[in-house]
């Protein structure tokens, strides 16, 4: 188990094509375009067309992620999606994906972790590649956050965005080389405190209400929770592997708020100029925002093979978590 490592292969992403803008928003319900790039610092976001589901989106992100990797679906033996948007209570999406890129053989599972959830699923993901039970893995975050806000509510519909991020993950022998030079997965760090869950949550579900119903947020309670738990989480899982602020080449934050990205990356002694913020273009894409971000990154040249990147989500539960990983 110690002596593998898990490679970051390929990365791809897919955004729907129709973009709302925040004058499109302030002409439906009492906001405006200087309220929402003051306070988030989004400026627009992406919106799944009507018909187009979480699945569509992840399906497009895998294949880019697929062709970056030079590898194709036969090669893959496990999938693995981050959401809270499914397209059906079940199947799984990631058994939709796995059906609709023709994988007939390994397995594919969804992981619910709302924003955290890439994290959470690169973790499971990980540790299921180390163990030798999967050897290569897509990891895909996909959601369609348009389909459980109230578009009523000024105070969270302006904040989200639709999208999907993926990764080809693959298990290799770990070189002689120095094991923190080495390009792979380094670490990650899970926390949840369920009693949070006032916080930010959907009013329905299955087995209360019968339908998914919408989400609703306490932000400004949640903003404080994710300064601190977000800087805990960062500051644990360098500490654990002797890494500091200094030594970090790119954070790759969850996109939820800039003010959030700023307040956080100062706390941890990071440059302004390497923090990845994706929010004013895509605005919260929950599960999507990292790997979304990422691929942004190391499309434009700034993300680059043996750079170290620290990775961080929090969400509903709440949830939150750390990853540190050599691309
Ligand atoms: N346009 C105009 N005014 C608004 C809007 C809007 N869209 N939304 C709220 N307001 C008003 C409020 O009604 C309030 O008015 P009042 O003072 O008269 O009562 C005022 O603006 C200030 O509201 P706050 O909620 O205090 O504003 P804040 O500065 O905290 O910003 C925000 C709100 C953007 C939601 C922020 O708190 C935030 O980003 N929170 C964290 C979100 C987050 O990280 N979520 C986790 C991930 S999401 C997931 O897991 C699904």
């Amino acid at each position: 188990m110690t002596n593998r490592v898990t490679r970051i292969s390929g990365s791809g992403s897919y955004l729907p094509d129709r973009i709302l803008t925040n004058d499109e928003l302030a002409a439906q319900i009492d906001t405006s375009d200087a309220w929402i790039r003051e306070r988030t610092g989004i400026a627009q976001r992406h919106i799944a067309a009507e018909g187009q589901t979480t699945s569509d989106l992840g399906v497009e992100a895998a294949r880019r992620a697929l062709d970056d990797a030079g590898l194709t679906i036969a090669d893959i033996d496990l999938i693995v999606v981050a959401t809270t948007t499914p397209d059906f209570v079940f199947p799984s999406t990631a058994t939709v994906i796995q059906a609709r890129l023709g994988m007939d053989h390994g397995a594919a599972f969804d992981v619910q972790a709302v924003c955290s959830g890439f994290v959470y699923a690169l973790s499971v993901t990980d540790a299921l590649l180390k163990t030798g039970q999967h050897k290569r893995a897509l990891l895909i975050g996909a959601e369609t956050m348009s389909r459980i806000l109230n578009w009523e509510d000024r105070s969270t519909c302006v904040l989200f965005g639709d999208g999907a991020g993926a990764w080809v993950l693959s298990a290799e022998e770990a070189s002689p080389e120095a094991a923190d030079r080495q390009p792979g997965v380094i670490g990650s760090y899970l926390r949840s405190d369920g009693r949070l869950k006032e916080l930010l949550h959907t009013t329905g579900g299955p087995s209360s209400t019968r339908s998914s119903g919408y989400l609703v947020m306490q932000g400004n309670a949640v903003f404080r929770h994710a300064v601190v738990n977000i800087s805990e989480a960062m500051t644990t899982l360098m500490r654990q592997h002797g890494l500091t602020g200094e030594d970090v080449d790119w954070f790759v934050p969850h996109q939820a708020n800039q003010r959030i990205l700023e307040a956080v990356a100062k706390r941890l002694g990071i440059a302004s100029g390497k923090v990845i913020s994706t929010v004013a273009n895509h605005g919260n894409t929950s599960a999507a925002s990292v790997p979304l971000a990422f691929d942004v990154a190391v499309q434009d040249g700034r993300i680059k093979r043996g750079d170290l990147c620290l990775l961080e989500a929090l969400g509903g539960g709440l949830t939150w978590g750390s990853a540190l990983v050599r691309y």
